[in-house]
């Protein structure tokens, strides 16, 4: 059970009787006592009386006997609380004996599309994609966890008129030698040759354009070809996904062609909704609120002048097909920044055209860039896009040396696959240890750091609890009791309760920097503990609740970093 709810729940009734009508206790930890209770401050007002005197009444109406040692009026008028050791061993023990962790199961299970990693077909992914892949996959991953029904949806760019001057030149080339060069991950590669061709050769550019058009029309060759393209692209994107261990899988590429039958109907709805304007020659939605800088309404192009639908008019039938047919009362895109706009004026439009109405919702999960050493956006060092699986590699490579570095008496096989879980997750922490609208520079030291907010530090706490059973050969007793006379076996216990309340709130922010600072304060608890209070040596009934403290912390550890994708091994 939540700590702050269970002391929220007490203060409610207890303010409501003073105030004579109900009250947030507004109660968070607090510097000065476990937790404190601010909501006399905002009533002061209403009630003409001092905050002081406020909270004093609400301290004498309160039941708090059980749970609190001392309840206080402070500063102008605080309520300061200190929970009970006993209740709080109480929590303790109750986390232990469930496999859950004190975090309940979703009590109204939604339907949640999660729109995210979508790189583009024959295009390298870029560092975009990486951030919305480990993002998209944190929020997959723990909304499932919580009992969410969640649709994965790859909104792969496999679709447009790219495709014209791509196909081509996979003509040019022939079937078996593209084949051969996208298989090898040379995705842009391939693309620049095209480009090259397309910009410097006007037979090429109308055979381009006439491929558009036999494509379009559903030329049997032409489709024969464009599939080609996206087979071996989304193989070598799957090959990137297995590398980063997220969930992403063959069976959740939901590419922008997957809602070409879609496309007309949705225009003809918002035409039929009278939605839908005529603006240089094109069909517009001016959704209500959208403006550029010079004031005018902004349009959503819906269809093209030549008749052709885009990216905008994918979205509101992909979002029309989510919330229309999938049933998803959530929706969220994981996508950069710059995409913002546009999502505002697909979500606003789609509320007009009456497609995403309360209590259904639409996220934009925007994320800020990643930089280079030098702060500036980053690039490889021929100044092109930097490539994914190099980049991960690097990562992996670094940690697998570290791993040998710091324990010889690794195998070759634990050294790698203990390479592979410290390289994965320190790329996906740097990335999810930050505000994600910020940028963050990609920091290899850093990142990799034992010490510090990094998913190795985190890590490496997971393997020296589990290494104290290991060495003892013991295991917890889930029932035994909790004793909680140190200070450090407090604090720790005082973090272990708040697992719950901040998986809770993740799960609706979708700020995963906050869940990553619980695991890292945790872990800090732990090693204080660790310090302080020996375990092994210790005797009877101090060492069982000290054996349950070093349990639940592994677990947690382990849950939490699960849930943003990040492995923890045995052994470090
Ligand atoms: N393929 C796009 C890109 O690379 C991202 C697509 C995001 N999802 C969406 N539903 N628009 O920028």
């Amino acid at each position: 059970m939540d700590l702050e709810k269970l002391l929220a729940d007490r203060l409610a009734p207890a303010f409501a009787t003073v105030a004579g009508e109900p009250v947030d206790p507004a109660v968070r930890r607090s510097q000065h006592a476990d937790f404190q209770s601010d909501a006399a401050l905002g009533l002061a007002r209403r009630l003409g009386r001092p905050p002081r005197e406020i909270a004093a009444e609400v301290r004498e109406h309160a039941a708090l006997a059980d749970l609190c040692a001392t309840v206080e009026v402070s500063g102008p008028g605080f309520l300061n609380l200190t929970v009970a050791d006993g209740a709080l061993g109480g929590l303790v023990s109750a986390l232990a004996a469930d496999p859950r962790l004190g975090v309940p199961v979703a009590a109204e299970p939604e339907t949640v599309v999660v729109d995210y990693s979508a790189p583009n077909v024959a295009k390298e992914m870029h560092v975009g994609h990486l951030r919305s892949t480990v993002i998209g996959d944190a929020a997959a991953r723990t909304l499932d966890w919580l009992g969410h029904r969640v649709l994965r949806a790859n909104h792969l760019g496999d679709w447009g008129t790219p495709f014209g001057m791509l196909i081509e030149h996979l003509v040019d080339l022939g079937e078996s030698e593209a084949a051969r060069e996208l298989s090898m991950g040379d995705l842009d590669g391939f693309y620049q040759a095209a480009r090259v061709k397309f910009d410097a050769d006007a037979t090429f550019q109308e055979r381009s354009r006439r491929r558009v058009v036999a494509l379009q029309g559903g030329d049997p060759a032409t489709l024969r070809w464009w599939r080609l393209l996206v087979t071996q692209s989304e193989s070598y994107f799957l090959t990137v996904y297995d590398l980063l261990d997220v969930t992403l899988s063959a069976a959740d590429f939901r590419g922008e062609s997957s809602y070409h039958d879609l496309l007309a109907p949705t225009v003809e709805e918002l035409d039929r909704l009278g939605l839908l304007r005529r603006s240089d020659g094109a069909d517009c939605v001016f959704p209500p609120g959208s403006v550029g800088r010079d004031g005018e309404p902004l349009p959503l192009i819906v269809r093209k002048s030549d008749g052709g639908y885009g990216y905008p008019a994918t979205d509101l039938a992909a979002l029309r097909h989510r919330t229309g047919t999938l049933g998803a009362t959530r929706l969220l895109y994981v996508v950069g920044l710059p995409q913002r706009r546009h999502f505002e004026m697909v979500f606003a439009a789609a509320a007009q055209a009456g497609w995403l109405a309360a209590p259904v919702r639409a996220e934009h999960v925007g994320f800020g860039s990643i930089l280079g050493p030098d702060g500036r956006m980053l690039r490889s060092r021929a100044g092109g896009s930097v490539k994914l699986v190099g980049l991960l590699t690097e990562a992996v490579e670094r940690a697998t040396a570290l791993a040998r570095e710091r324990n010889p008496e690794l195998g070759e096989a634990e050294a790698a696959e203990v390479g592979r879980a410290v390289g994965i997750g320190a790329i996906k922490y740097a990335d999810l240890s930050g505000d994600r609208h910020k940028d963050y520079v990609l920091d290899w030291e850093r990142m990799l750091a034992l010490d510090g907010n990094t998913a190795p530090y985190l890590q490496y706490a997971y393997s020296r609890v589990r290494s104290i059973f290991r060495r003892a050969g013991v295991a917890a007793r889930p029932d035994a009791g909790l004793l909680l006379a140190e200070p450090a076996e407090r604090a720790l216990a005082m973090e272990l309760v708040g697992f719950a309340p901040v998986v809770e709130e993740v799960a609706g922010s979708l700020e995963f920097h906050h869940l990553t600072g619980y695991l890292n304060r945790l872990a800090v608890a732990f090693s204080a503990f660790y310090e302080r209070c020996p375990v092994l040596r210790a005797e009877g009934p101090v060492r069982e609740s000290r054996l349950v403290l070093c349990d639940l912390t592994a677990r947690v550890l382990r849950q939490g970093l699960d849930l943003i994708g990040i492995r923890t091994p045995e052994r470090l």
